[in-house]
This record gives structure tokens, C-alpha cells and sequence, in this order.
């Protein structure tokens, strides 16, 4: 699963939802006080779509169904809906919203980035950058360049600090080892793989094609 960085936590006031679309999936993006969560863009019952509903302390509720929903756990707190919510996993890093919303398509828009001077990553050794917002390890091994995740899949950890060895790095928290050019795990604990994104050297400079999300449209909560 690719973590996608979808908002910053300043474009999002508390009580707001917007709506945005990552992996090809729309979905509405929440901010209660510190916390962000995430859901389906659209009501169960009806098909409205959530932002144009109200949020009320820590639900929404559909401007047409006026079915009300728990925001953090996608629960039915009235209906006439008797779905949940699909709900994905959120995470703040810094001022940065992520979003874990399935596997990245091919078809997801992406944009090239420049990462940082190929020279500034020695042969065997990663170089931590952050690159529109996402944190990133750039690896130069056998004289060739990769990328993956700053940050390991099982809790949080920085592989920055962890070890490489001939293919592999193994985070420093709880010793997962993931393979870098494809992410998998390839020793627990950790289950979920490291994201990977294409990355070149063009001109001396390294580049890396990264998800890029479309913002849709923002709706500020009330409260009663
Ligand atoms: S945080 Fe990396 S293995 Fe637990």
C-alpha cells in the first residue's frame, strides 16, 4: 500500500471536510482538531457527496439522506443509511496530511520531481529527502538509483537510520527488512511493502515521478 500525501494540515480547518481524489478513489478528507480522517466521498444510502453535508462535532451528516455517520470509524449514528462508511488509514507527518487509500494505479496522475544531486548519494549508502511533501530514501547501489518510503510500514520508524545491506534495508525499530528496489518485506514484523516510485538521473540531477492529487472542493462544518 502506498501512503499519498493528499493535503497539509494548514489548507484544512478543524471541522472542515474536502474532497479529494487518491488512487482513483474519491474520497472525503476530515479534520477534527489535531486529528484527520478519511472515508468514502459519497453517502451510502443516496450517493450525495459528504462535503456538502454538515459535520457536527464528530460526525456528518448527509444534507439529503440526513443520515449521520461517526466520522473515525465510518459507523451509522442514524439512518435511514445502514451502511458504514468505508473508512481508509490517515497519517500527519510534519504539517502533511497521507492517505492510505489501496494500491496505486498506473493510471494515477503523476508528476517528475527534482529529488537532489546524484552526487549527494554514495555508492551503497541513502540520502533522506522530501520531495513534495513526501519523505523519501534515494539509494545508489551497484551504481544504480532507487527510491522507497522514508518511513517504515509497521509503526513509525525512519529507515534513515536503519541498516543496508547488499539489497535490503532493515529498520532500526523492530529489525523489518524490506528489499529497496521493490519494497517487499522480506523478514517481519512489518507485512505491508515500502512504496516505490520510477526515478532517473537526468543531467547529473535525480528525478522521481510521484502521485500527485487533485483537490476537489472544501466545505466548512458546522456544530450543534
Ligand atoms: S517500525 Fe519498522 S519494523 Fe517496526
Amino acid at each position: 500500500m502506498t501512503w499519498i500525501r493528499v493535503a497539509t494540515l494548514d489548507s484544512l480547518e478543524s471541522g472542515a471536510c474536502t474532497d479529494v481524489e487518491v488512487a482513483g478513489k474519491q474520497l472525503s478528507l476530515f479534520r477534527l482538531g489535531a486529528a484527520v480522517y478519511a472515508t468514502q466521498a459519497h453517502c451510502p444510502q443516496d450517493g450525495s457527496r459528504l462535503s456538502d453535508g454538515q459535520v457536527i462535532d464528530d460526525n456528518v451528516e448527509c444534507m439529503n439522506s440526513g443520515s449521520r455517520y461517526h466520522i473515525a470509524s465510518g459507523r451509522v449514528l442514524s439512518g435511514p443509511a445502514t451502511e458504514a462508511l468505508k473508512t481508509y488509514p490517515t497519517r500527519a507527518e510534519g504539517r502533511d496530511i497521507f492517505v492510505q487509500a489501496g494500491e496505486v494505479s498506473a493510471d494515477v496522475e503523476r508528476q517528475w520531481f527534482r529529488a537532489l544531486e546524484a552526487s549527494a548519494v554514495s555508492e551503497g549508502e541513502t540520502v533522506e529527502v522530501t520531495v513534495a511533501g513526501y519523505p523519501l530514501l534515494v539509494y545508489r547501489l551497484n551504481g544504480s538509483f532507487y527510491t522507497t518510503s522514508a518511513i517504515c510500514t509497521h509503526e513509525f520508524a525512519r529507515l534513515t537510520d536503519g541498516w543496508i545491506e547488499g539489497e535490503t534495508i532493515e529498520c532500526p525499530l523492530h529489525q523489518a527488512v524490506f528489499h529497496i528496489p521493490t519494497g517487499r518485506v522480506e523478514e517481519g514484523p512489518a507485512r505491508t511493502p515500502l512504496s516505490c516510485n520510477p526515478i532517473e538521473e537526468r543531467d547529473g540531477d535525480i528525478w522521481v515521478s510521484l502521485p500527485v492529487v487533485r483537490m476537489a472542493k472544501s466545505t466548512q462544518g458546522g456544530s450543534s
